[in-house]
């Protein structure tokens, strides 16, 4: 199969948690800025084309639970996926029913700025791609009813020239994508910290029924201290089928 190498890159308080209080601490914001530099900063490690989120994680950070301004009689749009702008990085949403209320075609994270793609099933209906192509987004289309996770992450390669990926969280497009068998390294920047609560999400997650807890194992490859007494552990994914 013909895909993007697929690096899943997280930042995890000590007991495995993706978000909580832990992220505001000394320690913490440490991490935090160890995580940024070895994959946005001076001197990526990566260097990837490309970075992909789960819807959740989207509004949590871009999107803003905002719902997206829909024109029931828009014309109907031609079939197939719209590549609206080809650039050296993007933002990828995994948004399988296109619920994200966008306002812009890019986005800017700390200081890396991206084209976005939102990456659709056939569950998003004309109005919400009219809506895309208005404001000049970016979409591929991957499955009907349930995502085609190997179509998705080929069209990304084909169609955008992404050649190495991020797989940016949150837990459950994580483990969607590692129990696919398409995620082939974890970089894993573990905070000296934590806050023990049992509200907030994990690394990886079976919720929403995407998946199964069928286990999987990991090979470490390298691990190394960091600023603030945080870690940095890169695994090869045992499971993974391999790219082109
Ligand atoms: N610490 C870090 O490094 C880090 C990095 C990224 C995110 N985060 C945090 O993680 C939290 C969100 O994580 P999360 O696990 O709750 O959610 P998530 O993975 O961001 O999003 C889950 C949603 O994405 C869509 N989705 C995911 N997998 C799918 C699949 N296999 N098939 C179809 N749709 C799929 C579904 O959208 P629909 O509901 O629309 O169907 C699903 O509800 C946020 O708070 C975010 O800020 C932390």
């Amino acid at each position: 199969m013909n895909r993007p190498y697929i690096f899943c890159h997280m930042m995890t308080s000590i007991d495995g948690k993706i978000m909580g209080n832990y992220m505001r601490t000394p320690e913490g914001n440490a991490a935090g800025s160890v995580f940024y530099d070895i994959a946005f900063g001076k001197k990526p490690y990566y260097r990837h084309q490309g970075w992909l989120s789960g819807r959740v994680t989207t509004d949590d950070n871009f999107t803003f639970y905002k719902k997206p301004k829909l024109d029931e009689n828009a014309p109907a749009v031609p079939d197939g996926d719209y590549a609206a702008e080809k650039t050296g990085m993007y933002y990828v949403s995994v948004d399988p029913s296109g619920k994200l209320g966008w306002t812009n075609n890019k986005l800017t994270y700390v200081d890396t700025t991206a084209h976005v793609i939102e990456v659709l099933t056939g569950k998003a209906g004309n109005a919400y791609k009219a809506f895309l192509r208005n404001l000049g987004i970016s979409y591929i289309i991957a499955g009907e009813e349930q995502l085609d996770y190997e179509r998705a992450v080929e069209k990304l390669k084909e169609l955008f020239g992404i050649e190495t990926l991020m797989l940016g969280g949150g837990g459950v497009l994580n483990w969607s994508f590692i129990q696919a068998g398409l995620c082939d390294e974890l970089s894993l920047v573990i905070a000296a910290a934590a806050d023990g609560s049992d509200e907030t999400p994990a690394l990886f997650s079976t919720r929403g029924g995407f998946t199964q807890d069928k286990a999987v194992s990991f090979r470490l490859r390298d691990a190394q201290i960091k600023d603030g007494g945080s870690v940095w552990l890169r695994y090869l994914i045992d499971n993974a089928e391999k790219g082109e």
